[in-house]
């Protein structure tokens, strides 16, 4: 066996871990057995890479791989869960951006060889990843951003900017062809300096509410850049590794958009979702009355009921009030209560957000039902206590056409006997879009952070 069919064959073990993580990434029980496995795989690819015997020298790899396997070490245990969307708009930015200095290296090595126009495959795999993976780093540097609050979250716009994009866009292709048929490295970094410009320009007029679906998609392009470069250099692990995370990042937009009720091309045209994180804002129904319960009445309530149903949401992981949560449950569970948990698919600010957030207190998986298994034992549910959700639960997204929520599936918590919202105010949730179960009858608010109202109330349900 010859020393590039040991190369071959590792790659085909590090593409079936690849394959087996994202299987297993599926699930939170398996997921962080999926997360060591793809982690395996990328260390046998990279292994194999290096182990090439093109490589000369080995001083400028290893610098690079100390310095950034450092950083990413440090950011890795460092990050906050709700700081998790940004940390993945960065590094999927600089995946983006590798790819478009690998296509722009490859260029300079075929002109470096004396030649002056590239063949069909070696064009279009460079043009490729050096457009896309530029597009991809502008704009994850721009949404990373806008979700860490470094620029406006509302949509930025400005005069005919569509038709400016168009030009753009027109203008890169020509460039690309040009620079295909005569090799002239300046050419192509004009063309890299207007791709930047154009993701930047395609990504600030999006608004923070939608930029978790723009990171997908943008996941998705760096994915495609990926295995474009795969091509220029001949590799298959990169060209199987690129499809992945394409596809993967394809299905994943999809999914949000569906979960959301937006399409991509209304998030990626429509300046829409002008709620910053945070949302908030004055509507029609805070003038309404409101019911308010206190925690040692709720806890009697809870100690008497038969089924009672969690709704976690985005001010939870706010809160970071997971612990004090899993506490009310082994509490509620000693004295008989059945407690289940309700998961929307977008509640949090990230797919799996609060699945992650209720792992990390160690609430059993089994305790966690999915919307479309919730949805139907809402009316046989005595009390749900709705924490730190909003959009999630209104009622709007089902009743109201003219609401910009409606269509968009929701927990149908209004279904069950009680509800008990807890937040801080009558702010808005995400979309900035006025929740009117807080104003149901049969609605009581307990307001405050909710990792102190629930600390207060495990404690009154233990003093019951
Ligand atoms: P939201 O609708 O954003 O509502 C969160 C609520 O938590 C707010 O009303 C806020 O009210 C409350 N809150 C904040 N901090 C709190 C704290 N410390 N203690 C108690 N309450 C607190 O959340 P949701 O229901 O989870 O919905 C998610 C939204 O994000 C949806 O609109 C969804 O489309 C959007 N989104 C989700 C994703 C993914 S993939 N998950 C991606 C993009 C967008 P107060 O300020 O009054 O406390």
């Amino acid at each position: 066996m010859t020393q590039d069919d040991l190369i071959q064959l590792a790659y085909l073990v590090a593409a079936f871990c690849f394959i087996l993580g994202l299987k297993w990434l599926s699930s939170p029980r398996s997921a962080r057995r999926g997360n060591q496995v793809a982690a395996l795989g990328m260390a046998i690819a990279i292994g194999a890479t290096v182990a090439d015997e093109r490589v000369v020298d080995y001083t400028w790899i290893i610098i690079a791989a100390l310095v950034g396997g450092s950083i990413g070490a440090v950011i890795a245990r460092r990050v906050q869960m709700t700081a998790m969307p940004q940390l993945v708009a960065l590094l999927n930015g600089l995946g983006g951006g590798a790819a478009a200095l690998i296509a722009v290296s490859e260029y300079h090595a075929h002109g470096a060889l004396g030649e002056t126009s590239l063949g069909g495959v070696a064009a279009v795999s460079v043009m490729f990843s050096a457009i896309v993976g530029s597009v991809s780093f502008a704009g994850s540097l721009v949404a990373f951003g806008k979700l860490q609050e470094l620029l406006p979250g509302r949509p930025i716009t400005w005069p005919a900017q569509k038709a400016v994009n168009a030009i753009l866009a027109i203008a890169i292709v020509a460039l690309a062809v040009w620079a295909s048929l005569a090799i002239s490295d300046p050419v192509l970094w004009i063309l890299v300096a207007l791709a930047l410009v154009l993701g930047t320009a395609a990504v600030l007029p999006i608004g923070g509410a939608d930029m978790p679906v723009v990171i997908a998609f943008l996941n998705a392009c760096t994915g495609l850049a990926a295995a474009a470069t795969g091509f220029a250099l001949g590799n298959v692990l990169l060209i199987i590794a690129g499809v992945l995370v394409g596809a993967s990042g394809t299905l994943l937009t999809q999914l949000m958009s569906k979960a959301m009720n937006r399409s991509l091309t209304s998030v990626l045209f429509g300046a829409f979702g002008g709620g910053a994180p945070g949302g908030g804002g004055a509507a029609r129904g805070e003038s309404l009355p409101v019911l308010e319960i206190a925690p040692a009445d709720l806890a009697a309530q809870l100690v008497y009921a038969r089924r009672v149903v969690i709704v976690p949401g985005y001010g939870l992981a706010v809160a970071q009030a997971q612990h004090p949560v899993r506490e009310l449950v082994d509490l509620l569970g000693e004295r008989g209560v059945e407690v289940t948990f309700a998961i929307h698919p977008v509640a949090g600010r990230m797919p799996g957000h609060m699945n992650v957030l209720l792992a990390e207190a160690d609430v059993p998986y089994d305790k966690l039902l999915e919307m479309e298994e919730a949805n139907p034992d809402f009316p046989q549910t005595d009390i749900v206590l709705v924490i730190g959700a909003n959009d999630v639960v209104n009622p709007a997204a089902r009743d109201d056409p003219s609401s910009p929520l409606f269509g968009m599936p929701i927990l149908e918590v209004d279904r069950a006997e009680h509800v008990v919202v807890f937040k801080r105010s009558m702010a808005s949730g995400f979309a900035g879009v006025e929740n009117m179960l807080f104003h149901d009858p049969k609605t009581r608010m307990l307001f405050g952070d909710a990792r102190k109202s629930l600390a207060q109330l495990v404690q009154d349900v233990q003093d019951v």
